[in-house]
């Protein structure tokens, strides 16, 4: 078996595939207009998420032979603006140590490595050895961590020839997030292992000292806990320092739909504490959000806030969506804020700004009256079906409200909002194509912020998916939808004492109208 996959991490088959791959038009049905998706075949994590130069990597967990999940490699793309990107050759293929789990990379400033030559800053990714050789043999040991590095700025990379963290006799160990840590001046690896996360130091980025475990006790465990994310932020509202530490938990079981939990609290050089009386707390409440990570920035400390990418999916049903011929898209990168106070802080996630620059003139209404509908304006460029909607709901009773997405053939997503327990109810049910999977069917709920009177929300629609931010992404739900034809109409059904005021609808130009989304040279 593992011959086989040698194969196909032969450079020949690689190039063969991303031509082959280059084929594609982007104008498929259900192709995502305003979000990263690989020109064919599969696609799951964002890796190696990283800013080199002011240009943003985006590596990924990739099947380049079959739309199905198998031996993974990273591909690749690049952007300017996070929101048109040029796809690459692929960045890391499977070795005799086993395929290419999920990872990240870092830009070694400080030639701690011993991988520079002269002044070049090497970028060195740090990824999972996934041994499907072993794991067929039922051994333990399957998955330990590799490196490699770049001197071409993140283009190609040469692998280090042995991994750089032996597995300890522990099956699920992936997924290290590397950083460097200022105040203790070493590096820090946040990884994986089956429960909870373990925390590793180094200084060359190649030996790593154990330092501490979190989470066993703490948070959800119905399913793995997989990609761990550790970030500094400083609060909107406190103005103070905080850590957040995202974990992702697989789905297991025929209930659990898995998801991105975080805690918020301390990491103080070697041990994350959570803050005394805080609570894990989930992210995003649609399905298809997972895996989410932030971008590796140029700068120390981060000036702007971090950037965060999921991969817009669910493990329950991600190898039956009906897109041909790719399967997988990440969700909008977005903006991270951490609002509130300690014990209650908060993540907020709210769309970039550069997403606001693809707008075509849009229509405005002050007021739609319960039973009309709003139909979206058409694009004035081509490859249409992306929209940017927000409007205000007041609510001055208790009833609740409803609204639906429809298109011309009948069908819909409902979007119930119910102000007195504070809850959304999503409904996908007659979407369009539902049947690939019996689960896709199931209401999303999302738990609204409470005691407001006037909520902002907005939704950003394309061809295949919904992303929901209730009051400024306080609330956020992430759904895809197959409909047979796009959604261009939203239809206010309304709610006892409830207005939808201050609508604005504006299709979005597609990132890949532009540009052919996968040039060979460097952009
Ligand atoms: C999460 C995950 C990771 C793993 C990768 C394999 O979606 O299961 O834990 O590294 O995908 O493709």
């Amino acid at each position: 078996m593992r011959i086989s996959w040698l194969m196909i991490a032969g450079y020949g088959l690689l190039m063969a595939a991303f031509d082959a791959a280059c084929g594609a038009s982007y104008d498929e049905m259900w192709r995502p207009q305003v979000h990263y998706s690989p020109p064919a075949m599969w696609m799951n994590d964002p890796n190696g998420l990283i800013q080199i130069d002011g240009q943003y990597h985006l590596y990924f967990q990739h099947h380049p032979a079959s739309k199905v999940w198998g031996p993974m490699h990273w591909g690749h793309a690049i952007s300017n603006d996070l929101m048109h990107w040029t796809t690459m050759p692929i960045a890391l293929a499977p070795d005799s140590h086993g395929a290419i789990f999920s990872g990240s990379a870092v830009q070694d400033r400080q030639h701690s490595s011993g991988l520079s030559v002269q002044e070049d800053q090497p970028i060195v990714a740090i990824f999972t050895y996934h041994d499907h050789e072993a794991e067929a043999a039922n051994r333990v040991e399957i998955e330990s961590q590799g490196a490699a590095y770049s001197l071409d700025k993140g283009r190609t990379f040469q692998k280090l020839p042995s991994p750089v963290l032996a597995n300890p006799g522990k099956r699920d160990f992936r997924d290290p997030q590397v950083q460097w840590n200022a105040a203790s001046h070493q590096w820090l690896m946040t990884i994986v292992a089956t429960d909870h996360v373990e925390f590793y130091t180094s200084a060359d980025l190649k030996k790593w000292n154990y330092e501490s475990e979190f989470g066993r006790e703490q948070g959800d465990h119905s399913g793995v806990w997989e990609c761990p994310n550790l970030i500094r932020m400083t609060g909107v509202d406190d103005g103070e320092a905080h850590d957040v530490l995202m974990v992702s938990v697989g789905p297991k079981g025929p209930s659990a739909r898995g998801g991105v939990q975080y805690f918020t609290g301390r990491f103080d050089g070697q041990r994350f504490r959570m803050d005394p009386g805080s609570h894990a707390q989930w992210l995003e409440y649609g399905t298809d959000y997972y895996a989410a990570v932030t971008w590796n920035r140029d700068t120390t400390p981060p000036e702007s806030p971090p950037v965060l990418l999921g991969w817009m999916n669910n493990w329950l049903y991600a190898t039956k969506v009906p897109t041909d011929p790719w399967r997988g898209a990440m969700a909008l990168p977005r903006n991270l804020k951490l609002a509130g106070r300690t014990p209650t802080l908060r993540l907020e996630a709210s769309p970039l700004q550069a997403l606001t620059e693809l707008r075509d003139p849009g229509r405005h209404q002050d007021r739609i009256d319960a039973g009309q509908w709003a139909s979206f304006p058409a694009s004035t460029s081509p490859m249409s079906g992306a929209y940017d909607i927000s409007f205000q709901l007041t609510m001055e009773g208790d009833g609740e409200a409803l609204l639906a997405l429809e298109n011309g053939v009948g069908q819909s997503v409902g979007i119930e909002i119910d102000p007195l327990r504070a809850k959304m109810t999503v409904r996908r049910h007659t979407s369009g194509h539902v049947d690939f999977d019996a689960r896709f069917s199931d209401p999303l709920e999302a738990a609204l912020p409470l005691g407001r009177s006037e909520h902002d929300v907005r939704i950003i629609i394309d061809r295949s998916s919904m992303e929901i931010f209730f009051d400024n992404g306080a609330a956020t739900l992430t759904a895809q939808v197959f409909p047979d034809e796009s959604f261009d109409r939203l239809r206010w059904v309304g709610g006892a004492d409830v207005h939808l005021h201050d609508l604005a609808i504006y299709p979005l130009r597609s990132i890949w109208s532009s540009q052919s989304g996968h040039e060979a040279e460097n952009p």
